[in-house]
């Protein structure tokens, strides 16, 4: 069962989080950086901060769609979790007319979300099932988390793949911290988990940090397909 923490804001107001430390910008406002609530605190910071993740998450796709062809080949179903207002699906869906593609945020997201006829767009908590298709893609989510809170998301996405002769897998879109790609793009990674660590509960991770969240979720094996600039494609399978 979740367990929630809930806070008491000015007046009446309650917040219910799931409970694991609260980041730098919780303990000191209350609500997070990126939630339903931030516009309680202020409601112009929750719109230029909405407009930013955005700008900068869907900045992505269609370089991952130019550079990483075969993710999506053979693909029948996809479930973009945490998928915003369709835009990474909708991009997918015009490259590849043939993937079903359903979209799962929460219900203020979903409501506003621009309808589209190839996309199916469904509200819930990840945290409390996920809807079920051969590939689930978590896009820039799970350094939101920390890694307990990542496994039980790993966890529901497994429950909703079938098996890996099936085609079932998880693609997962987020840095894979290390030298590799040179020292700037290392800087700029490790600014990165600075940011997420100061204004989420969540952070970067290296490879060894992301392999032993696959392990704890059920998962059996990975691959890093690629290396694009700071980031990394990989996919999981059950
Ligand atoms: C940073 S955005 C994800 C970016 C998106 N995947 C992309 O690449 O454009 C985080 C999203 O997670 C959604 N979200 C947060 N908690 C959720 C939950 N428990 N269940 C479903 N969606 C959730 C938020 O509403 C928000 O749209």
């Amino acid at each position: 069962m979740l367990r929630l923490d809930c806070l008491s804001l000015t007046g009446s107001r309650r917040i219910c989080l799931p409970r694991s430390l609260p980041s730098p910008f919780e303990e000191l406002h209350v609500v997070p950086l990126v939630h339903e609530t931030t516009k309680l605190l202020d409601e112009e910071l929750d719109r230029i901060v909405n407009e930013g993740v955005a700008a900068h998450d869907n900045l992505a796709i269609g370089t991952i769609i130019r550079e990483c062809n075969d993710l999506f080949k053979g693909v029948q179903s996809l479930t973009d979790c945490c998928g915003g207002d369709g835009t990474t699906v909708r991009a997918i869906v015009k490259a590849f007319p043939d993937i079903k593609c359903t979209v799962l945020d929460l219900p203020k997201v979903i409501e506003t979300a621009p309808a589209h006829d190839s996309v199916n767009y469904v509200a819930g908590d990840m945290f409390h099932s996920i809807p079920p298709a051969q590939a689930v893609m978590l896009k820039l989510v799970l350094h939101f988390w920390n890694d307990e809170d990542c496994v039980k998301i790993l966890e529901q996405c497994r429950k909703a793949i079938p098996s890996r002769e099936e085609g079932g897998k998880v693609i997962i879109i987020e840095i894979v911290l290390g030298p590799s790609m040179g020292p700037i793009m290392y800087e700029a990674q490790l600014l990165m988990d600075m940011l997420m660590m100061v204004n989420t509960r969540g952070r970067q991770r290296d490879e060894n940090d992301w392999r032993d969240i696959f392990i704890k979720a059920g998962f059996s094996d990975y691959k890093i397909v690629k290396k694009i600039g700071a980031r990394g494609i990989i996919e999981v399978y059950p």
